[in-house]
């Protein structure tokens, strides 16, 4: 028998099913529809490339992968990582592993060595507590852990596309990231609910110090 659903959850059910992105998710075949903003992004930015070796953290239930995977070419690669199992997808490498864990770093690591990376993607968000410190608090780290992998793993020149949420700790990863990076662009695609505190910061031309 399945859990018994809360009215707060039978409401969002009720929005989801209504979401005009949920509706043309399943029409096209895609997995989530967070694909589209990836879509936007990518339509605006171009920073799926043939070629390009791009790793995609928080990946489940794929439709990240899905969408970039077929822009990368024969010559691209593409390992994902999420703490949830996902559904094969064709030319795609993936890891099923908490990305806060040594161990699960060691084995993507072992997948995408140092200086071979071209993009990092990460959609990675926590479960949601409700208790909204500790709520901000994880999304951060988990923004913060991308960030160092693609810190030692983006060649010169590389780009990390990755989800923040506003609020304490916002402003410091921003700076940090400039810091980092030639450019940096924050990023709200229509598909991000308005009300969400969450925002994709792009951040190109890696430097290597
Ligand atoms: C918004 S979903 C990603 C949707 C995905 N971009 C897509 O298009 O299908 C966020 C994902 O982050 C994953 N996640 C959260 N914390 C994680 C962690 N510590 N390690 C790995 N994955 C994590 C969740 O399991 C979830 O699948």
């Amino acid at each position: 028998m399945g859990k018994k659903r809360t009215p707060s959850s039978k409401r969002w059910l009720a929005e989801h099913e209504a979401d005009h992105y949920v509706q043309e998710a399943r029409r096209l075949g895609y997995r989530s529809r967070a694909v589209f903003k990836l879509k936007e992004i990518q339509e605006r930015d171009r920073i799926l490339k043939p070629g390009l070796t791009v790793v995609d953290l928080g990946a489940a239930p794929g439709g990240w992968s899905q969408y970039a995977r077929p822009l990368l070419g024969a010559g691209g690669r593409l390992v994902a990582l999420d703490i949830l199992p996902m559904e094969p997808l064709p030319k795609v490498e993936f890891i099923c592993g908490d990305f806060r864990e040594d161990s699960v770093l060691h084995q993507l690591e072992a997948l995408a060595p140092e200086r071979s990376v071209d993009l990092v993607l990460s959609d990675m968000s926590p479960n949601i507590s409700g208790i909204e410190v500790a709520d901000q608090a994880a999304g951060v780290y988990l923004a913060e852990l991308a960030l160092e992998f693609a810190g030692k793993r983006l060649k010169p020149g590389g780009g990390l596309l990755v989800k923040m949420f506003q609020g304490d700790g916002f402003e410091g990863y921003v700076k940090e990231l400039r810091g980092r990076f030639g450019v940096v662009h924050i990023r709200k695609p229509k598909a991000s609910r308005p009300r969400s505190p969450e925002v994709y910061l792009l951040a190109r031309n890696h430097a290597v110090l």
